[in-house]
């Protein structure tokens, strides 16, 4: 590993055993999709923008925070699996590449510039590899505080949120709401916050984020609709359901999920915002509520996009489809190239040959982990690995030792592969493998 790195030509950062961030993400480090014109997640960001007329836009907040930042100014507990380097990426002990908008969150609420505020930016996490999944992502979060001392006295906090609440566009959607606001033991309220205020607290961010995916499935019912396809179901209304959820930095937490294509998906997480957070962001008599959403879920099923990694993709048949001054259209794939699936089985190091062997790196010289292999393939392969999954896994009766067997989908969303390509950059994949985990082939 270098001993440092530079970001952005001037901004260094000294690593050390903690690093575990590969060249090619800090390569595209650049890219800021959410940014570029015409861009499909730029025109989804600019949709629900659009839904928060006096909210602030922080659109280019730099992607390389604190752990405190990411992890410990939103409450997370020292052993959350998150923090782990199998799921974050590291620079060094104390900095990461964010996993989430919400590592602004305190920053944000402590510039206390605005009482609503959206953030949207790239966020990385190390994970598997298939359509839906990209070690880059975007998200946007939002938030809506209220602050006590800015009362008049004739007025209370809730009765100032509900005069807010009824300035939110009415909608016709079936929306189910069958849990309680909050619930003593599953999603408490805070002690410093009474049941009225968050009740009217969650219906103005209820009725909100509503709007927002109203906005967005209306969008795209008219481009199905343009494309000559019926919608899913032409007479029935969109519908939505909010659950109970958990974060470590709001409670109560909700889940809002859309019924789309048959299914209920996930479209968003939010809650009230913890007040220890208001508290250590010298705004403790403010309170409210947070959101965060993927903009590449929603992206994808607003146009249709079957496939993660084409966000990334710099070519013209991709990108010319796409237009901010042109209502959303469907996208429309260009010939599916041919897919090419190879195997590789091997057996894991055990402890005891791990002793005196191979050290792949000081902190967990035998874990083996998943996202490790995800992170061999995506670095060998680029954007031409489509997915890669377990496909068997063996236990030596005698040795006890472990074998697994993982297939690779090899893909070009632009052309079509050649047999010499694939071949070499399995073999390559398989070398690596044996390289950086210390794994026998078999
Ligand atoms: N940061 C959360 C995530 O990435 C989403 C979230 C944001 C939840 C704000 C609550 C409030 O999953």
């Amino acid at each position: 590993t270098p001993k440092e790195v530079t970001i952005e030509k001037d901004k260094v950062y000294k690593t050390d055993e903690w690093m575990n961030t590969p060249s090619t993400i800090l390569s595209a480090i650049p890219r800021r999709l959410h940014l570029q014109q015409d861009h499909p997640i730029a025109i989804t960001r600019q949709l629900i923008e659009s839904r928060f007329p006096n909210y602030k836009c922080h659109n280019t907040l730099f992607p390389v925070v604190t752990v405190e930042q990411n992890f410990d100014s939103l409450g997370f507990p020292a052993d959350h699996i998150g923090r782990s380097r199998t799921d974050t990426y590291y620079l060094n002990k104390d900095t990461v590449l964010r996993t989430h908008t919400s590592a602004h969150q305190a920053d944000t609420f402590r510039a206390n510039e605005s009482a609503g505020y959206l953030i949207s930016a790239d966020v990385y996490r190390r994970d598997a590899i298939d359509r839906s999944h990209y070690p880059i992502f975007h998200q946007m979060e939002g938030a809506m505080t209220w602050d006590r001392d800015s009362l008049d006295a004739s007025t209370s906090l809730k009765q100032a949120v509900w005069a807010d609440v009824a300035k939110i566009p009415a909608h016709s959607i079936d929306v189910e709401d069958a849990s309680p606001t909050s619930h003593p033991e599953r999603n408490p309220l805070q002690e410093c916050h009474s049941a009225e205020e968050v009740e009217a607290i969650a219906a103005h961010l209820k009725r909100s984020l509503e709007d927002v995916v109203v906005a967005i499935f209306n969008a795209a019912s008219r481009a199905a609709v343009a494309a000559g396809e019926t919608p899913a179901s032409p007479d029935e209304p969109l519908k939505v359901r909010w659950v109970e959820a958990y974060f470590p930095f709001t409670s109560p937490s909700w889940e809002l999920e859309v019924f789309w294509q048959d299914d209920w998906l996930e479209v968003l997480g939010c809650g009230i915002v913890k007040q220890d957070i208001m508290s250590h962001a010298g705004v403790p008599n403010r309170l409210g509520w947070a959101f965060g959403l993927g903009l590449e879920r929603i992206a994808m099923l607003l146009y249709s996009i079957p496939d993660i990694r084409l966000f990334w993709s710099t070519d013209a048949r991709f990108l010319s489809q796409f237009s901010s001054a042109a209502p959303i259209r469907r996208f429309v794939p260009f010939s599916k190239y041919p897919t090419c699936f190879k195997d590789v089985s091997f057996w894991l190091r055990s402890s005891s040959s791990a002793a005196g062997g191979l050290s792949r790196n000081a902190l967990s010289p035998v874990d083996f982990h998943e996202n490790d292999v995800m992170e061999i393939a995506r670095d060998v392969c680029g954007d031409l690995v489509e997915d890669v999954r377990l496909v068997d896994e063996f236990v030596h009766p005698k040795t006890g030792r472990k074998s697994l067997c993982y297939r690779t989908n090899y893909r070009s969303l632009e052309r079509t592969l050649t047999n010499d390509e694939t071949n070499q950059l399995h073999e390559r994949f398989r070398q690596q493998l044996v390289e950086k985990l210390g794994v026998e082939l078999r």
